[in-house]
């Protein structure tokens, strides 16, 4: 049997050899393909494919699962287009309404305020949004609140990057709570 020591001497040794830095060749490797990827990288060039790139488009008329396409521009037209539309998938029940409170405590109340009068804490710093009991506001379909959140509306920006369409339409579930419990007196 080999002594530890032997084992451990040409463990070392092998080690040494293998990282000698002013070699010309390359050290031993040990598992290549851990190292060298088999499959072509994502931006590599590929003789395979008709165009020579490897990360190619998605198939003309595909869309990911669970993404919901919109036809809509953030014009006014479409944002009324959308209020004849679009509906809110979600029905309101006191689970919806606490999601959608909680979105629209991290989103929208910094402008709009805690009950949505247009008075949050950023107010002095941004121009005044409408109140939501406002006669606009009150009379828009749930649809077109949508598009004002996905496409934004004058100077109020565009949402949709920072908070996906179901939580989107949970917003406009809480906002609707908001702009029809209040009376035209309280704005
Ligand atoms: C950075 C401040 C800011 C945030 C955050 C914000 N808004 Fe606004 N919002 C505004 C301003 C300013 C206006 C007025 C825009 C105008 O008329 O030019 C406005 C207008 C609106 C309107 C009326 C649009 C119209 O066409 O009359 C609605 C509805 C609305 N916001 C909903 C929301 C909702 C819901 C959220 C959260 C997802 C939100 N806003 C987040 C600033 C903000």
């Amino acid at each position: 049997m080999t002594a530890p020591h032997v084992v451990v001497a040409v463990v070392i040794a092998a080690a040494s050899l293998a990282c000698a830095s002013q070699s010309p060749h390359r050290g031993y490797e040990y598992m290549p393909d851990m190292a060298r990827s088999v499959p072509y990288d994502t931006f590599a060039p590929n003789p395979v494919t008709r165009n020579g790139i490897t990360q190619q488009m998605p198939v003309a008329g595909t869309i990911p699962r669970g993404f919901l396409p919109l036809h809509y521009s953030g014009t006014a037209a479409d944002a009324e287009r959308a209020g004849r539309e679009l509906f809110n998938p979600n029905a309101h029940t006191p689970t919806t309404i606490g999601q959608g409170r909680r979105l629209y405590e991290t989103f929208c109340l910094v402008c709009h305020g805690v009950s949505g009068d247009g008075d949050g804490p950023l107010v002095p710093m941004i121009p005044n949004p409408p109140a939501y009991s406002s006669e606009r506001v009150r009379s828009m379909p749930a649809g077109h609140l949508f598009h004002v959140i996905t496409y934004g509306s004058g100077r109020m920006p565009s949402y949709a990057s920072q908070i996906p369409a179901n939580d989107r339409w949970l917003i406009v579930g809480y906002v609707d709570t908001l702009r029809t419990r209040r009376p035209e007196a309280q704005r």
